[in-house]
Parts: C-alpha cells; sequence; structure tokens
C-alpha cells in the first residue's frame, strides 16, 4: 500500500510566526494559563478547533465571487438549500449563521423547565443553549465510549438501554427532543453505527420523540460506517448520508466543520409547524428566511463545500491523517483515544498525570504545556469546560480529562503532524513536572472560554 497523500496541491499559503519556549513561557502566563486568551499570531501550529478553519477549495473562492447577496430570494441561497436537500433528504433548510445560532432557535422553542434534551453526548454550546431555556442536558454514552484507551468501533453510540430507561422514569412528555451528535466530538469524535441510530430512531417514534442529527460531522461519521459497519462497505458515503438522515425528523449543522466554511450552519427539518416556528424567531434574531445571518457568499461557499465533502478519496486522506498522529503517539506510549475519531487526536490527560487531580484541571495543565514546548494550541475537553459545582460549592469533575487536538482540514502537512507529535511525546517524557492549576475568575456559564488560572505550587 503506497502512501495516502494530500488530495489536493497548495495555491496559497499564510506563514507561521516562529517564537521560543521562553516567550511563550511568558505568554501563557499573560494568558492566564488559558490558550483562548493567547493571539493567534503567538501561536505555531493552531489545534485550537477544526471550526470554520478549514482552506476552502478554488471552487468556494470561485463560488464567494458568484454570490448574490439580494435580501429575498438569492440564487445562492437556492443552490444552498437544493444541495442539503439532497443530502439530507430533508425539505424545509433554514441558514443560521453558525451552528449555535440554529441550536438556540430550535431549543427556544422547544426547550424550557422541567424539560430534558437526551443525547449521546451534547456538545458545550448545545448544552449551554438547552440549559439557557431551564432545560436539561442528558448525556447517554454507551459504555465503550467512557474509556478511552479501549478501543471499539463505535463509541459515540447512544447507551439505548438507558435510553428506554429514562423515558420510563421522566415520561416521554417532559422530553422534547433527542439528539445524536455524529460524530461525537466531546467523546473523542468517535462515530455512532447506523444500527445505533436506527435504534435510537424506532424508540422515539414508539415515544413520539422527534429526533434530531447535530451533523457537524457528518460525512466524517459516514465514512466510519463505510469502513466499519456491515453491510456498507459497497455504498456511496452519500448514498450512506441519505440513509442516515433519512431516520431523523431534522438536524442542525454547524457548516464551519464538515462543510469546510469559514462561517455558516443551518437548521433542515420535515415539519411544516416546527419550521414557521423556527422561521419566524429566525428573521428577528438572524435575517430573513432566504440568508439568515449570512451573506450570499457564504451560502455558496458552503454549497459547495458540502458537495466536496463527500469525496471519497479526501475522507479516507482526512481519517488517514488522524490515524497517522494517533498511531505515532501510541507507539511512543502517550496514552490517547482509541481508536483514532475523525477531526481530532485526544489524549488522556487523567492516565498521563495521574499526580493532578481533577479539582487542578490536568487537562489544562497538559494543553498549557504543549503551547510552551512547541506552540501548539489545544483546547482543554475536562473538569473545566465540563466540571459543575455542587451546593457545597465542590467540583463535581466531567467523566474524562481530555486534551483535544483538532485537525482543521486541508491546512496542515504531514510535516507539521510529525512535529506536533514530536511535541507531546517531549511534554510526555516531561510528565512529572507539570503541575495542577487553580481558577482565580470564571464565567458562570462555559466558563472554559474565559476562566483565569494560575499553577498551584
Ligand atoms: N455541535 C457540535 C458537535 C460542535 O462541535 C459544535 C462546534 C457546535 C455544535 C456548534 O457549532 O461553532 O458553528 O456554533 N464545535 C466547535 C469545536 C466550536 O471547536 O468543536 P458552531
Amino acid at each position: 500500500m503506497k502512501t495516502i497523500i494530500e488530495p489536493f496541491r497548495i495555491k496559497s499559503v499564510e506563514p507561521i510566526y516562529f517564537n521560543t519556549k521562553e516567550e511563550r513561557q511568558i505568554i501563557l502566563e499573560k494568558a492566564f494559563f488559558n490558550l483562548f486568551h493567547i493571539d493567534a499570531k503567538d501561536v505555531l501550529i493552531d489545534l485550537l478547533t477544526d471550526s470554520g478553519t478549514s482552506a476552502m477549495s478554488s471552487n468556494q473562492w470561485a463560488g464567494i465571487m458568484q454570490g448574490d447577496e439580494s435580501y429575498a430570494g438569492s440564487p445562492s441561497f437556492f443552490r444552498f438549500e437544493k444541495t442539503v436537500q439532497e443530502i439530507t433528504g430533508m425539505p424545509l433548510v433554514i441558514p443560521t449563521h453558525q451552528g449555535r445560532a440554529a441550536e438556540k432557535i430550535l431549543f427556544s422553542i422547544l426547550g424550557g423547565k422541567g424539560k430534558y434534551f437526551v443525547s449521546n453526548t451534547l456538545f458545550d454550546t448545545t448544552r449551554a443553549n438547552i440549559e439557557f431555556t431551564g432545560a436539561q442536558g442528558i448525556d447517554l454514552l454507551c459504555a465503550e465510549g467512557k474509556l478511552p484507551t479501549v478501543p471499539a468501533p463505535f463509541k459515540g453510540n447512544m447507551d439505548t438501554e438507558a435510553f428506554k430507561k429514562f423515558i420510563a422514569e421522566k415520561g416521554a412528555s417532559n422530553i422534547p427532543l433527542c439528539i445524536i451528535t455524529v460524530t461525537n466530538n466531546s467523546g473523542g469524535g468517535q462515530p455512532v453505527s447506523m444500527q445505533n441510530i436506527k435504534t435510537v430512531s424506532a424508540l422515539c417514534k414508539e415515544n413520539n420523540i422527534p429526533l434530531f442529527i447535530d451533523a457537524c460531522r457528518f460525512a466524517e461519521n459516514c465514512w466510519f460506517i463505510k469502513q466499519r459497519e456491515k453491510g456498507y462497505a459497497g455504498k456511496t458515503v452519500k448514498e450512506i448520508a441519505h440513509e442516515l438522515f433519512s431516520y431523523a425528523d431534522g438536524c442542525t449543522m454547524s457548516a464551519k466543520k464538515d462543510a469546510f466554511a469559514n462561517i455558516g450552519g443551518f437548521l433542515a427539518m420535515q415539519d411544516e409547524a416546527l419550521a414557521l416556528q423556527c422561521r419566524n424567531l429566525l428573521i428577528i434574531t438572524e435575517g430573513f428566511t432566504t440568508y439568515g445571518g449570512l451573506a450570499g457568499r457564504d451560502l455558496e461557499a458552503i454549497a459547495i463545500g458540502l458537495q466536496e465533502v463527500l469525496d471519497e478519496n479526501y475522507l479516507q486522506y482526512r481519517i488517514k491523517s488522524i490515524e497517522y498522529l494517533t498511531k505515532k503517539l501510541i507507539d511512543a506510549g502517550v496514552p490517547v483515544m482509541q481508536p483514532a475519531g475523525g477531526h481530532a487526536v485526544y489524549l488522556d490527560a487523567k492516565e498521563m498525570l495521574p499526580h493532578i487531580p481533577s479539582e487542578q484541571y490536568p487537562a489544562q495543565s497538559l494543553a498549557g504545556a504543549l503551547y510552551v514546548e512547541g506552540g501548539i494550541r489545544s483546547v482543554e475537553i475536562g473538569s473545566l469546560m465540563f466540571g459543575k459545582y455542587n451546593q457545597n460549592k465542590n467540583l463535581i469533575p466531567a467523566q474524562m480529562e481530555l486534551v483535544r487536538l483538532a485537525i482543521p482540514r486541508r491546512v496542515y502537512t504531514q510535516s507539521h503532524i510529525d512535529y506536533v507529535a514530536e511535541v507531546i511525546i517531549e511534554v510526555y517524557k516531561n510528565r512529572k513536572q507539570l503541575k495542577g492549576l487553580q481558577i482565580i475568575e470564571e464565567a458562570p456559564v462555559l466558563r472554559h472560554f474565559t476562566a483565569k488560572l494560575k499553577p498551584i505550587g
């Protein structure tokens, strides 16, 4: 088997600015040990997110020039609408400026006190938008999904038995929505199987609970289904996506991920009455129904990106490149989430830094060390992001303490990734020197974005 190469050539480049370890140490201190406070120019390899950071294709840039900026009924909207309809099979398509705007609209209509939104795992902004309405977000991830270093093919699956129990306990009428996140971002970018979606869909239908897909990374998930699930090897990713969406009543999507767009998102659904409510709210908060917070040119970029992501040469390269980094780390003994996910590599900080308890945010400490060692920016997905306080103000830690290195699409080359592996392995060798952190300032919701921390001792 020959090397799987990047299925593109580079036409336009951006410089990376180099700084020294000593300079980065000072930058991190000034940023209160929170990488969100660091200027992008001070980062060498930015793996903070794969969201909005993709390199667009020359076709997408050409589409940008063709964007029609009419307030109502722009042809760019109709091209966007048709593409979303073709992929999802959903007739009603509502553009939003990004994923969380779609969530905000949907949950404002369906949410409220005493309601439960059930999921395999909700992403942080998704959960926050649910909780903002007074409702609760409930994660029912399968058991294997909670064991970072134990491999299994579909660790993003929902625990359907737990879902049945939850319905019996709380009553279906208190569950306005079930959301399946594909791939499961907060749980390691792990895929959900078609069988699992089918079972969840049947349970939802029996109980009259609508099912939505959080579709940010649907193509990556469908590629895993093609590779790992019986009966799908001979199908195209487009056919698999079509089947996946056919089990759902709607979807929310951030086009900043699998659609390669720098901004954008949408809601798509089957139900006319719900769509009418969503569109009314859209007009107040985002914009008219045929642009929804986006420029016509963005709609073009999304429409083209949604077609490009279904290219299986691209998906093969994409998933292999994540596997490549994961394997290098495993070979060096670094504890990582296994198997490799779709868009990111996740380091298991709990396993790597047993001397730092959850209350001292081991994954945040590790993320800081990666920055100082090699200028790599990652993100903590652990108790800083998901921890809560009990009534005595003691931390209820997150289930896992992970550092996510999200790989922007079509941006970094293999030598960048080799460098990333070298930096992680260096930090791993010196892991015993890492110190825990304490929070000195935090916001009541989504605190990880703005929190200020300092080292303990
Ligand atoms: N759902 C999932 C699964 C996500 O990963 C994100 C964003 C959203 C919804 C919200 O979309 O950013 O367009 O408003 N995830 C980014 C990340 C921010 O870094 O993983 P958005």
